[in-house]
């Protein structure tokens, strides 16, 4: 459950205007001769209105501003290297490379590798979810899980119901598959089911993208009751739902709540995400999907399309991984780490905000979500805020609809304590300066 909380610190001035540039989307290099009349060289054809579309990219702001060493990040959304198990996951290229040197170079099957599917199918059992490993589809990241969807489900125009707020690299996907996208509102549990319904009867969506586990960029979790709802929904009114779960076993308090994907209502219309981003590394880039066997088809021809296959040495290497090492362990000792930094951040966050501040606590999970008072537009600010060498991202961005300016996303397990709190003492100081 996520609780709001509000803040005793003193009252600030109003935001003033921005003093620093934040370095924004780079500009393509100006490389060749020039071209245009007299020249005799005519301009080359632009690149696809749906990517001038989407316009520059959000993520790609972020990731400019996290660059600079002496910035305290709390934008990034970065698991923590120093818990990377770097020992074990070389361990397991070692063995894939020494051992099986054939089979980790060469090129393989679509779906992925068997001795991976079948662990995964395996864990996804032990949690609830009677799973084979032909019911999964192993992806470049679960970042590509989405994007192979909108390519399998999605035609231009189609319409997407998401939550409000919306991790946002699912928008740019769905924006960029030319899909209509609109926020189903909700509250601190998450998305409202009855709205839900009201949108699905009146927009005829194809899907739902839900994030119930410790969101991206809320931290909330939507309990089971709702999630049992959510489930109804989709099975009385005929709706895909795109449940992504990358966060799930980063639990500090309380009990799992179980999958959408195994409710019985929606078992045969919920595909399942999931990653090793968040519990082994982001840079071995194995995600995978669980759907319905037509759709797991269809999403594999469009991952032939895209990248033939997953990369077959990582693959065998998680594999390996999971055969010759307690992920679970790992995971863990992470969670523990990560517990320490959220209860660090959540008590400096009443000094660090002004006064009239609520945040969520999450459960779980890499982010809290602040709103400000309503006087405050987090974009305005951030440059200020950047300025003290801090960095948030601003809400805004993470709307499909109208946005919350005063809202902004921290992110707090790349940090150790002591730095979550001179973060915090930068970020009161950008703030109310
Ligand atoms: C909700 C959500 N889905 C998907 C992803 C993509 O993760 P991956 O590294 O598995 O592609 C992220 C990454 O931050 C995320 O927050």
């Amino acid at each position: 459950m996520t609780v709001a909380a509000e803040s005793p610190s003193a009252p600030a001035p109003a935001p003033g205007p921005a003093a620093v540039a934040v370095p924004g989307p780079a500009s393509g290099p100006k490389s060749g001769p020039a071209s245009g009349p007299g020249t005799g060289r005519a301009a080359v054809p632009p690149t696809a209105a749906r990517v001038r579309s989407i316009g520059g990219s959000p993520v790609r702001d972020i990731l400019a501003v996290t660059a600079r060493p002496e910035v305290i990040n709390f934008a990034g959304g970065l698991p923590a290297p120093e818990l990377f198990d770097r020992e074990g996951v070389a361990a397991a290229f070692r063995y894939a490379l020494e051992e099986t040197p054939a089979q980790a170079l060469q090129y393989a099957t679509t779906e992925g590798e068997p001795a991976l599917r079948e662990r995964l199918a395996a864990r996804t059992t032990a949690r609830g979810l009677p799973t084979t490993a032909d019911d999964l589809l192993v992806t470049t990241g679960s970042q590509q899980a989405l994007s192979l969807l909108a390519t399998a489900l999605l035609d231009p125009g189609d319409t997407v119901l998401v939550e409000a707020p919306c991790y946002l690299a699912a928008l740019q996907v769905f924006g960029l598959a030319g899909a209509r996208i609109v926020a189903v509102p909700g509250d601190a549990d998450g998305p409202d089911p009855e709205v839900l319904a009201d949108l699905v009867i009146r927009e005829r969506p194809k899907l739902f993208y839900t994030v119930p586990t410790f969101q991206n960029p809320t931290g909330r979790t939507v309990p089971a009751g709702r999630r049992a709802a959510i489930a109804a929904v989709a099975a009385r009114h005929g709706l895909w739902i795109v449940e992504d779960d990358p966060y799930g076993e980063l639990r500090y308090d309380g009990e799992r709540v179980p999958w959408i994907a195994a409710h019985p209502d929606a078992r045969d219309r919920t595909v399942l995400l999931g990653s090793f981003s968040k519990v082994m590394a982001p840079g071995i880039r194995l995600g995978w999907l669980r759907a319905p066997a037509e759709l797991r088809r269809a999403c594999a021809v469009a991952k032939q399309a895209a990248d033939l296959h997953t990369p077959t040495v990582n693959q065998l290497a998680a594999a390996r991984y999971l055969a010759a090492f307690d992920l679970d362990a790992h995971v863990a000792r992470v969670a523990g780490v990560y517990r320490d930094r959220r209860d660090a951040m959540l008590a400096g966050l009443a000094d660090a905000l002004p006064a009239g501040s609520v945040w969520t606590r999450p459960e779980g999970g890499m982010f809290l979500w602040v709103r400000l008072p309503e006087s405050y537009d987090t974009t305005a600010l951030l440059p200020r805020v950047v300025a003290q060498d801090v960095a948030y991202v601003p809400g805004a961005p993470f709307y499909a609809g109208e946005p919350d300016r005063s809202t902004l996303r921290l992110c707090f397990v790349t940090q150790t304590p002591q730095e979550i709190g001179e973060g915090l003492r930068r970020l009161r100081r950008g703030l109310t300066g």
